[in-house]
């Protein structure tokens, strides 16, 4: 018998998303340009063998599905997709579809799928997340291409997702590339989640002079409250880890600087282009940059002195920290599904924004407990800003105190909190109803006759400036 689907590249996500596929009942063909890996992915399949098929050539491989066929790429973003397309094509039939599950710019995927369109052929591109474990157990799933073809696999990619509660965490999240920009924004969340973290570790560390294992126990406890979420989760178990060569905490002898393979990047270009302001992701990304700048640092260090100091007698209590997060985590949120917002007018997508807070509750990097309650409140108003919605109106007046406390601290103490610093500058930003760009206004006239409004009349006006007022 033919397999009911194929899956392209067996690195670490595909392989596992295939064992996924396997599991849940599906029989699936599998190919790698590399066949070694293909025999030595099969002869470790154990039980879930008799469910897959192992191709040598991509001829087999294509052969082996049953029609119309439904094929996986798992390889690289990029040109790897490009011309993995390119060689599939030829011996693909009109209605054989192509899903790349891979973490592509959405653009690549927004003219992949246009090229798709013309050709009269079936096209999707599903963001996957959640990593390695996600990928083998459950991940979540944001797709995007024609709903048909959406429909078509919907069965298959809903079994193999996380489940929350009942509901799977596999949604189709509109045409062309809309899959892969919702996951964009899902990894600048990620990014900033994570440094939002690293920086209350940072005022741990170096303000209090807490222990790796200190920090793993307030994580811990953080873990069981409003921040409960996978991110905090995994942070107290990264600082409790022991390095056996060693015996020292693992975390103290990781390198500081972070690797990134661009989706948070690209989350940041894409806002700049729709004009969505995403301060905290900014800062975020904006670390992970300076993170890699080590030698200037050190050189910096020496020039300058070292920055951190000790906070002393300005202590900050561990609630207070969690009060930081917690504000610094609403406004990051905010920023995003506004950016997704944004981007669903721009493209004519009809983003699902109740739907994405809830594919994003399991299964992902990101997956928190507060993302249902963020289903909920887009639920209510979908276009609103979140920091509006009743239920987090209420968690930002109990928390943005602690976050100011936090902040301003830091900030004294040369601690750095980038990202916290971005989401209550926002904050402010966003309830100050009269701001300074009175005085960009009049800069822009002055030097370029740009106009500029009036508070007290209609249309456009120029300064007394012309005449050397
Ligand atoms: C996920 C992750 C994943 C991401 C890696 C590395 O949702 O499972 O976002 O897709 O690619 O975690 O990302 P960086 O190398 O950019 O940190």
């Amino acid at each position: 018998a033919k397999s009911e689907i194929g899956l392209i590249g067996l690195g670490t996500m595909g392989a596992m998303l295939a064992l996924n596929i396997a599991e849940k009942g599906f029989a699936i063909s599998v190919f790698n340009r590399t066949t070694a890996k293909t025999s030595e992915f099969f002869a470790e399949a154990g039980e879930l063998a008799p469910k897959i098929t192992p191709t040598m050539s991509l001829e087999d491989f294509v052969e082996s599905i049953e029609q119309p066929r439904n094929i996986i790429l798992m390889v690289p973003a990029g040109a790897p997709v490009d011309e993995q397309i390119a060689a599939l094509r030829p011996l693909l039939g009109p209605d054989d579809l192509i899903i790349d599950a891979g973490n592509a710019n959405f653009r690549d995927t927004q003219s992949r799928a246009e090229q798709a369109e013309a050709d009269g052929v079936p096209y999707l591109g599903i963001g996957v997340s959640g990593g390695e474990e996600g990928a083998r157990h459950g991940p979540s799933i944001m797709g995007g291409g024609r709903q048909e073809a959406w429909d078509r696999v919907a069965h298959i990619l809903t079994a193999i997702s996380a489940k929350y509660e009942d509901t799977a965490c596999a949604t189709w999240m509109g045409e062309g590339g809309a899959g892969h920009f919702v996951k964009a924004v899902h990894n600048g969340i990620e990014y900033a989640d994570m440094q939002m973290i690293a920086e209350i570790y940072g005022i741990m560390r170096d303000g209090q002079g807490a222990s790796a294992s200190d920090c793993a126990e307030i994580f811990q406890t953080w873990n069981k409250g409003t921040l409960q979420s996978y991110l905090i989760e995994i942070s107290g178990e990264v600082a409790k880890a022991t390095d056996p060569a060693t015996g020292q905490p693992v975390l103290d002898i990781i390198l500081d600087r972070a690797g990134q393979k661009g989706t948070g990047r690209w989350t940041v270009i894409e806002a700049q282009h729709l004009g969505a302001p995403v301060p905290v992701i900014e800062a975020a990304v904006a670390a992970r940059n300076l993170s890699a700048m080590k030698a200037e640092r050190v050189r910096g260090e020496t020039t300058f002195g070292a920055a951190p100091s000790a906070l002393g007698k300005h202590t900050l209590s561990a609630d207070e920290l969690e009060q930081a997060l917690i504000a610094g985590k609403i406004m990051c949120y905010a920023q995003g599904f506004h950016l997704l917002n944004n981007a669903s007018v721009e493209f004519g997508w009809d983003l699902p924004m109740p739907e994405i807070a809830r594919v994003w509750r399991e299964g992902c990097i990101i997956r928190s407990s507060m993302l249902n309650d963020m289903a909920e409140a887009l639920t209510a108003a979908p276009k609103d800003n979140l920091m509006f919605a009743p239920f987090f109106a209420k968690l930002i007046e109990e928390n943005a105190g602690g976050l100011r406390k936090v902040v301003s601290t830091a900030l004294a103490h040369g601690l750095q909190v980038p990202a916290l610093a971005a989401g209550l500058s926002y904050f402010d930003a966003m309830r100050t109803g009269r701001s300074t760009a009175n005085m960009i206004q009049a800069q822009r006239d002055f030097f370029g006759a740009h106009s500029f409004e009036r508070v007290d009349q209609d249309g456009a006006h120029h300064g007394p400036w012309g005449s050397g007022a």
